[in-house]
């Protein structure tokens, strides 16, 4: 195959006289396009013997890679001369080209301010996170069916799982119960990550986690704080059910359904009294202190207060979208 040896040379000196983005995109075609010599070429390799074949793969390949190397530095200097991109930095802003809040930052605040004057302090957690934080701690044991419900993404570090993205925010109750001083009121706003991915569900999300450990606190507390809360958020007063369900780390364990219009039970959080086991592991006296926890997940209750039906729309960065949210 014959290759010929000037074609960076005149590639050069063309781009040299080179005066628009258009005529720019023009050559680079020439050289680069599906017509241009190099892609043809490949094309031709499988004609070859082996050999012939392997020595003129490997020319190719430097010739292309030298061909994209040049335009891509061209391309900037080509920018520079052209004039719709030469920018007045002086012009002023536009007036209405104002950024504002996403609607899940929106939606976590008006959370947050519930909350705080209850005197809940905020926690941030890692959302790369060790088993022991997001699964052992919480008394999930290794092999447990419950851990099924959380598969998630991990990291590797040597051969080892050591890492992994952490599955809900409750890895939070574990830093704080280790680290803070009794008592505790904490809530704890962030991502988690689970492989999972329709309208309703997706592999990243946002929860909000609360815990309290007090001496004397009941589950009446956590179902009046809970009840409370819900009211304050939606503005009404709403019926709640609190439905048993299993949770490794509370006990009891319930989920929380909100009536919510036609669509009738819609699940909105997982709550309970803090297992003996998870106070255990974290030093704390259980003959003197109880706990209640609750895990909300931030997109569903604004998919209901915004009446929001694909949940994926909040991460698609649509602006029609995104634009009916303003601050
Ligand atoms: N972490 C649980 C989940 O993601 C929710 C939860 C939090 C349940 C706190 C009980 C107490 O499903």
């Amino acid at each position: 195959m014959q290759i010929p040896q000037d074609l960076i040379e005149t590639a050069t000196l063309k781009l040299k006289s080179v005066q628009s983005e258009a005529e720019f995109f023009q050559l680079r075609a020439q050289y680069l396009g599906k017509k241009s010599f190099v892609v043809t070429a490949f094309s031709k390799l499988r004609e070859l013997q082996s050999d012939e074949k392997l020595n003129a793969a490997k020319e190719l390949n430097i010739l292309k890679n030298n061909l994209t190397k040049l335009f891509e530095t061209s391309i900037e200097y080509i920018e520079g001369k052209s004039d719709y991109k030469k920018l007045d930095v002086s012009l002023p802003a536009d007036p209405f080209l104002v950024g504002s809040e996403h609607p899940i930052t929106k939606i976590s605040q008006k959370i947050i301010n519930y909350f705080t004057p209850l005197n809940y302090q905020i926690f941030s957690g890692n959302e790369i996170e060790t088993d022991f934080y997001n699964f052992e701690a919480l008394n999930f044991p290794e092999n447990h069916p419950a851990r099924q419900m959380h598969d998630t993404f991990y990291l590797n570090s040597s051969n080892k799982s050591e890492y992994l993205l952490r599955t809900h925010t409750s890895n939070t109750q574990v830093h704080a119960m280790l680290n803070e001083d009794l008592p505790l009121y904490m809530l704890s706003p962030g991502r988690v990550f689970r492989c999972d991915s329709d309208t309703t569900h997706l592999p990243m999300f946002t929860q909000i986690e609360g815990l309290v450990v007090d001496e004397d606190v009941t589950f009446g507390d956590l179902k009046g704080v809970l009840i409370d809360f819900l009211e304050d958020f939606f503005n009404e007063k709403m019926e709640v059910r609190f439905r048993p369900s299993y949770f490794p780390f509370t006990e009891p364990s319930a989920e929380v359904d909100i009536k919510f219009g036609k669509q009738g039970w819609l699940e909105i959080l997982g709550c309970g009294m803090v297992h003996p086991n998870v106070l255990n592991g974290c030093n704390i006296d259980t003959k003197k202190f109880r706990g209640f926890a609750f895990g909300m997940g931030v997109e569903r209750l604004a998919m209901l207060y915004y009446g929001v039906t694909d949940i994926r729309e909040f991460y698609s960065s649509n602006l029609d979208f995104l634009n009916q949210f303003p601050s």
